[in-house]
């Protein structure tokens, strides 16, 4: 078991992490303190902040001698409190910001290395600069930071296509809970030589080693894009354009996103700059987009028949393709304002799932008929990946309604819209991770034998329980 780090340790970690390494003063450590979310509120004595891979190492040793639980930290932008310490003020945070270095790009191998505290915008930038994509995309991408994306398995906006952050991954620098570094920055494609150890970092919210560094994956950077808002009535009309424009733009749809008409109102509302490009009155809208290395692929003219085609069809209530990058941009910013808009609304309940993508409709339909029987003082706003069958099926406090007594209902609708995605053979968790938010229900719900696999892999890399207690995995009763 973990202990509280007395005096003398405090200062051989501060050692240990060399100049600059570490914060201790109440505002330097203020930011650490608590989620993004602000659903937990911690206290540490210390934040390090070592500049490399040693560093990190020389801080995980002594954790280890010392039983000095650590709270990995990138960017701070977990939906889960993944990267928060606990209350009892005996948890260091490790920030791994100072690890920001691109260690190199290679275009011939279409692959990069890039440090843990390399922000996903940098990563991007650094792949787009020798003509390379990177395609991991989501709102928090200036904040967010590799070794976070990694660590929750990231999803976002172009999963439909690029898959999550694990299907990017080629290699993994990894130091270990005893301090050991397993050196893993191989870019190969192929290489069948045991256990894929890499991928038992990926998703583990720093519960088995901290990432430093990883080789990822790049492709060639898009020469052509089309993109469109498009309204329809139902989610199911949502998915048979899906099942359309995936026979005819292929591999070049990269993006498939839907937005009920609440979240777009709200949004155009509480969020400065973003309006309606399509001005419609869709039940549902659409943000869809198809892109292509080839700068003569003509997406905009495919596009422009296959949703001519689905109106036809009577799939499609009204579409908008864009014209211009500006307004491409302008639909993007729609999109990916929704969750700041939800936040000005006021208090919300989230519940990030995934289901069979042929179960969205009914995913729907059921969730908003347990939102109306059991929170009266909510209005639902489910919005998120449809292309990936991952909803964000969050639920906004209505105006004049009592706030404590919207949020007290929190409990039972989770359970029951947790209930709902099992049986629909869902995920509770999508692409935002377990953090200490879901680590109970992970527990109380996962198959006991993949559980006990868990535990045992836990036990293996982690035997004292030092890496992000209570994160993921919580304490067995
Ligand atoms: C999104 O897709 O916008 C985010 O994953 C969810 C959110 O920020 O609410
Ligand atoms: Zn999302």
């Amino acid at each position: 078991m973990p202990r509280a780090p007395d005096a003398s340790a405090l200062a051989a970690l501060k050692a240990a992490a060399g100049q600059g390494g570490w914060l201790d003063s109440d505002a330097d450590v203020e930011p650490y303190r608590s989620d993004f979310r602000r659903l937990y509120r911690g206290a540490t004595p210390l934040v390090l902040q070592p500049a490399d891979t040693e560093g990190v190492a020389r801080v995980l040793a002594l954790c280890r001698r010392e039983r000095i639980a650590v709270v990995p930290c990138g960017g701070n932008t977990s939906y889960c409190g993944g990267a928060t310490p606990d209350e009892s003020g005996a948890q260091v945070v490790l920030s791994l910001r100072r690890l920001n270095r691109v260690r190199h790009v290679d275009p011939a191998d279409y692959s990069m290395t890039v440090e843990s505290g390399v922000t996903l915008a940098a990563a991007q930038a650094a792949a787009s600069a020798h003509d390379r994509l990177f395609p991991l995309s989501l709102g928090s991408e200036g904040t967010a930071q590799i070794g976070g994306n990694l660590s929750t398995n990231a999803g976002g906006t172009a999963v439909l296509r690029y898959g999550m952050m694990r299907d990017l991954v080629l290699g993994l620098e990894v130091v270990l809970a005893d301090g050991s570094v397993l050196h893993g920055l191989k870019s190969l494609r192929k290489d069948n030589t045991g256990y894929d150890v890499k991928s038992l970092f990926i998703g583990a919210e720093g519960t088995l080693g901290v990432i430093t560094a990883a080789t990822l994956k790049l492709f060639p950077a898009a020469k052509d894009s089309a993109t469109a808002l498009v309204g329809v009535a139902t989610p199911q009309a949502a998915l048979d354009l899906l099942a359309h424009l995936r026979a005819a733009a292929g591999d070049t749809l990269s993006t498939f996103e839907i937005m009920p008409r609440f979240a777009v109102e709200l949004t155009v509302r509480l969020v400065a700059g973003v309006a309606d490009p399509l001005g419609m009155d869709a039940a549902w809208y659409l943000l869809v987009e198809l892109t292509s290395p080839n700068p003569e692929a003509g997406l905009a003219a495919v596009l422009a028949e296959s949703l001519g085609a689905a109106v036809e069809r009577g799939l499609v209530a009204d579409a908008l393709i864009a014209a211009s990058l500006a307004q491409a941009q302008a639909m993007w910013k729609l999109r990916e304002s929704v969750p700041e808009a939800q936040r000005r609304y006021g208090a919300s309940l989230k519940h990030d799932v995934s289901v069979p993508i042929s179960a969205l409709p009914r995913l729907i339909e059921a969730g908003c008929a347990l939102v109306e029987r059991l929170v009266p003082e909510g209005q639902v706003i489910g919005y998120g990946h449809l292309g990936d069958g991952n909803l964000h099926f969050n639920v906004s406090q209505r105006p004049g309604t009592d706030a404590a007594a919207f949020l007290a209902r929190g409990p039972a609708l989770e359970e029951a819209v947790f209930d709902l995605v099992e049986g629909l053979g869902g995920s509770i968790s999508a692409e935002h991770g377990i953090g200490r938010l879901k680590a109970g229900e992970l527990a109380r719900r996962a198959d006991p034998v993949e559980l006990a696999v868990m535990r045992s892999i836990k036990a293996a890399l982690d035997p004292d329980g030092i890496l992000n207690p209570g994160k993921v995995l919580a304490a067995p009763r």
